[in-house]
């Protein structure tokens, strides 16, 4: 267990059925927030956070993700021949960002099937996992803080976030009580996919962001589908937690969830008035709707 992070495991072979029609060719990993795809705002976490090696688990039609981190001589060349060159610095960083591997996951089993699908590629240590959708807003990037967490507890780690009413219905949710001597942390003793509202153990649901041990690969092995038909992350870690410490981890920082219509909309408007480029005139711009209205 004492081994160090290493490697960030991306699932991103789902169908992105939520952001239609924009998702039908595109895959939803590429849809953009502000200028960038919201893959690669994962990935530069995951670099911040000292990851070496990306993992990006696909499928059939996303071949769009991996060009995007390859170099792209034809456009390379346009530029430098116009004198370009702040662009393409831009398009060259991006295809020597990281070291990336890619694994298919072949059927739409589950994020759980996704996960296990990097096993051979993780091999036996803990590893990352980032759902691409939830682009999330810190200072100290969320798994860099999740990565600490792990080496001094000794035990994985899920990001959580308190989510109230029937919401919580979309998410996976936790049973446990706070540590004491963390407020951050929450201990595990139970876990459950997206239970009826009645029913969820607590408020505190899972976000896309885990620091796992490499057990869960073993116990991802045994689970059999779950909530929708399909292979859960959540019953893997749940199996694992009959072995091991898990931990909640109410992370520092502001998640957005970029692969719904509302969430994209919302980050847009938070990203866009950070950057210095344009968030003077675009916060000028929203001042004059909000007057309108
Ligand atoms: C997945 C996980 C769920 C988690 C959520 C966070 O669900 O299965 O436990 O709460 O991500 O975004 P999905 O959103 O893929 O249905």
């Amino acid at each position: 267990m004492s081994q160090r992070v290493r490697t960030a495991v991306f699932p991103a072979g789902g169908l992105g059925t939520r952001f239609l029609p924009a998702t039908k060719v595109i895959p939803k990993e590429m849809l953009a927030l502000v200028d960038k795809p919201i893959l690669q705002y994962g990935v530069e976490e995951a670099i911040a956070s000292g990851i070496e090696h990306i993992i990006i688990v696909t499928g059939r039609g996303k071949g769009a993700m991996e060009d995007h981190f390859d170099i792209n001589y034809e456009l390379d060349a346009t530029l430098e021949r116009k004198g370009k060159t702040e662009l393409l610095a831009l398009s060259r960083s991006i295809a020597s960002m990281a070291r990336i591997s890619y694994v298919r996951q072949k059927e739409p089993k589950g994020l759980g099937h996704a996960v296990l699908c990097a096993k051979q590629l993780v091999g036996n240590e803990p590893f990352a996992v980032l759902l691409p959708d939830d682009v999330i807003d810190a200072t100290t990037p969320c798994i860099k803080q999740m990565i600490d967490v792990y080496e001094k507890e000794q035990g994985s780690v899920l990001a959580t976030m308190t989510i109230e009413g029937p919401a919580i219905s979309a998410y996976g949710v936790l049973a446990g009580s706070a540590n004491p001597t963390n407020p951050r942390l929450y201990n595990c003793t139970g876990m459950v996919e997206k239970p009826k509202f009645e029913e969820a153990p607590s408020q505190q649901a899972i976000i896309g962001r885990y620091v796992l041990s490499p057990g869960i690969f073993a116990m991802l092995e045994k689970t059999t589908p779950g909530a929708g038909g399909e292979i859960q992350l959540t019953d893997g870690i749940l199996a694992l937690l009959k072995e091991e410490k898990i931990f909640g981890y109410t992370f520092e920082g502001k998640r957005f969830d970029a692969g719904d219509k509302f969430g994209m909309l919302q980050a847009t408007v938070e990203f866009a008035l950070k950057r210095p480029e344009f968030g003077d005139r675009f916060r000028a711009y929203l001042k004059g709707l909000a007057a309108l209205a």
